[in-house]
């Protein structure tokens, strides 16, 4: 039997060489976000959950997933209720031209009227399937799809066998792949994400061809999520769990070294060596380059909110971003008050004039990496 392979051409090729993604983040992962991680090396990306509906109704919903020329390969992930609407939202996002299409089948956000949808969908595994397949049906295999599940809707063994069913009807749909988040949706974010719930997806999934790809030797890809902190809890994660692919969260907020990191630990990995973005004499971003990601993800975040928008937008990343200054509770307290784009140059004037050494990735790690508390709204 010839060796199954992840995908060596099309939009899920980076994988085979970089096994590590941007997630999909609710209120971060823009395009200005996703601009910066690309920059940053990081090999693809994920759009928040789109709410099928807002995207149906036009207007400000169907704006945010309008695409620009620079964003590729970008994954748009979908989340909803029912078959029809999904489906439309689908073709919606195909015509937009995403390259890969993720339906969202984790977000603990609960129901709406009764109905549900993300997470929720997972206690209905009946229903999750509908969604699947009307998704399936609505793209007729012109992209890859692929899923985002939590390890299960909670800790019963109904909810078990119900995240099993609907696993496995995305490889019998033709899914190119399923990231799974090892929490379940009751647990929230209380509590590890369980890397050994991903382990035994591997060892009962590993195995899997994509149903329709042009041969059966394309891998089903299996992505793994939780508790991804630093570069090293990326190659952690894929050592423990056999996991093809890690997707990174909260551990990329105002930390897109992250992805330089981890490309050059993948090149290292592989005998290449120093890898792109390897830096000499450790891995602290420097004052100066923390202070042009900072101005120019201020940039591309005015491009697209304007100047108040993009004020309130980035104080939140302004305080993960201040973590890797040996000042950073100084600059959190400034960054918080900052309403516009001078201001925000005031700070940076005020605390990144001269070049030095920043914080390292590792030791920037953000409380809540130990507290293990996060609010997610998956809203779009
Ligand atoms: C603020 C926030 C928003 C999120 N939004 C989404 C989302 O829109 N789509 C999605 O698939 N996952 C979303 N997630 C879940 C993350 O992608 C990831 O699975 C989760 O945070 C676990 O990984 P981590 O522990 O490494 O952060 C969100 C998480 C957070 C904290």
């Amino acid at each position: 039997m010839n060796e199954l392979r992840l995908p060596s051409d099309g939009p899920l090729s980076w994988a085979a060489e970089l096994p590590f993604y941007q997630a999909g983040l609710a209120g971060y992962s823009d395009y200005a976000m996703r601009m910066v991680a690309r920059k940053h090396g990081c090999p693809y990306c994920i759009t928040e959950a789109m709410l099928d509906h807002f995207l149906i109704n036009g207007g400000k919903g169907l704006e945010v997933a309008e695409l620009r020329e620079d964003d590729h390969p970008i994954c748009g992930q979908l989340m909803g209720s029912h078959a029809d609407e999904i489906a439309a939202g689908a073709k919606i996002l195909d015509g937009l031209g995403y390259d890969v299409i993720d339906v969202n089948i984790a977000c603990p956000q609960k129901k709406i009227k009764r109905k549900s949808r993300g997470g929720h969908l997972l206690s209905v595994p009946d229903e999750a399937i509908e969604i699947l397949k009307a998704v399936a049906d609505a793209v007729e295999g012109s992209r890859p799809l692929t899923v985002k599940m939590r390890r299960a809707f909670d800790d019963s063994n109904e909810a078990l066998d119900g995240f099993h069913k609907i696993f496995q009807a995305a490889i019998e749909l033709g899914y190119s792949g399923v990231t799974v988040h090892g929490r379940t949706v009751e647990q929230k974010y209380i509590g590890p994400s369980t890397w050994e719930s991903l382990r035994k997806i591997v060892d009962e999934y590993g195995h899997e061809h994509v149903r329709h790809a042009a041969t059966k030797h394309q891998k089903f890809m299996i992505g793994g999520s939780g508790d991804i902190w630093q570069t090293s809890d990326i190659f952690a994660m894929i050592e423990q769990t056999g996991v093809d692919v890690v997707s990174v969260a909260r551990g990329c907020i105002g930390n897109p070294w992250i992805f330089e990191q981890a490309r050059a630990m993948a090149q290292r990995k592989k005998g290449g060596g120093q890898g792109v973005g390897d830096k000499q004499g450790g891995d602290a971003p420097r004052i100066y380059e923390q202070r042009d990601v900072l101005l120019e993800h201020f940039e591309l975040s005015m491009q697209l909110y304007g100047e108040q928008q993009a004020a309130r937008m980035m104080r939140k990343f302004g305080i993960r971003f201040s973590r890797h200054h040996p000042e950073g509770e100084q600059i959190k307290a400034a960054f918080i008050k900052v309403k516009g784009l001078d201001a925000w140059q005031g700070v940076l004037d005020e605390f990144y004039a001269v070049d030095g050494v920043g914080v390292g990735v590792d030791a920037a790690v953000p409380d809540e990496a130990r507290t293990q508390v996060s609010e997610e709204s998956c809203g779009s």
